[in-house]
């Protein structure tokens, strides 16, 4: 990968203005959209394989995973976790330096199915992490970033320690402003300087001296119970 990689650039200067107006819209009407078969088939097939594998193992869901190196490393860093990372893009899973661990899977499929699968079949997560989501930093997109996306209500349903990492301050401003509007939490933007680089796209960026960024949230809930408490 190469050491020049820009930081988004946008015409935002802070988060979005449209964003209260349109997690509002969000609330007042649900996602129904129908899910995809192919991710219905990856969802069961992937519940099934932790059954047979680590049934009762607490999970560790890897969102946007890449070539599934960062869940690697949170299989071995998690030995008494189930991980699970998941990704739309064949392409980059195959490049997954394939290693048999009896407490990882990666799974091909698009986010906006699984993680409401999930929710719907009342999966609840230990820990859950989206490193690096696409930012997506034009104007224009904001809908398409995860806090934006209708989707987001379920992924915050699905619970535990939910870790968002990016080298766009405005995208994680914009991702904490929506978990504390949706769900009162009190989410905060900072800084992120790892001693080692935790994902391909980590690397890349702290190659080309980029500023980076977080959130932790801790997310606890009980089922359909909105309201919830940081750990
Ligand atoms: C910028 S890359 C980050 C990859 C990895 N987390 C890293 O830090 O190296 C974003 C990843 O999100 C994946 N992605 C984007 N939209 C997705 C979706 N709807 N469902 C699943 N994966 C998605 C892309 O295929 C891509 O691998």
């Amino acid at each position: 990968m190469e050491r020049n990689s820009r930081v988004p650039s946008s015409a935002q200067t802070g988060p979005h203005e449209d964003l209260p107006r349109l997690l509002e819209r969000r609330a007042a009407s649900p996602f129904l959209k129908p899910c995809a078969e192919y991710n219905r088939r990856a969802f069961l097939e992937s519940m099934e394989r932790r059954e047979r594998v680590s049934p009762g193992k607490p999970l560790i869901l890897d969102s946007c995973c890449g070539n599934g190196a960062s869940a690697v490393a949170l299989a071995e860093a998690f030995p008494e976790h189930y991980v699970i990372g998941v990704d739309k893009s064949a392409a980059r899973l195959a490049k997954h330096p394939r290693r048999l661990m009896p407490n990882l899977d990666l799974v091909r499929a698009d986010l906006a199915d699984y993680w409401r699968l999930m929710h719907g079949a009342g999966v609840r997560l230990a820990r859950h992490y989206l490193l690096y989501p696409n930012p997506w930093p034009k104007i224009g997109q904001l809908s398409r970033r995860w806090h934006a996306h209708p989707v987001f209500p379920s992924l915050l349903e699905l619970g535990g320690r939910l870790e968002c990492r990016s080298n766009w301050r405005i995208y994680i401003e914009e991702f904490c402003f929506s978990i504390r509007h949706l769900t009162g939490i009190d989410a905060r933007c900072e800084t992120w300087r790892p001693d080692a680089a935790q994902t391909p796209f980590e690397k890349k960026y702290l190659e080309s001296d980029h500023e980076l960024f977080r959130a932790v949230v801790g997310l606890r809930y009980q089922e359909s119970d909105v309201r919830n408490q940081i750990s």
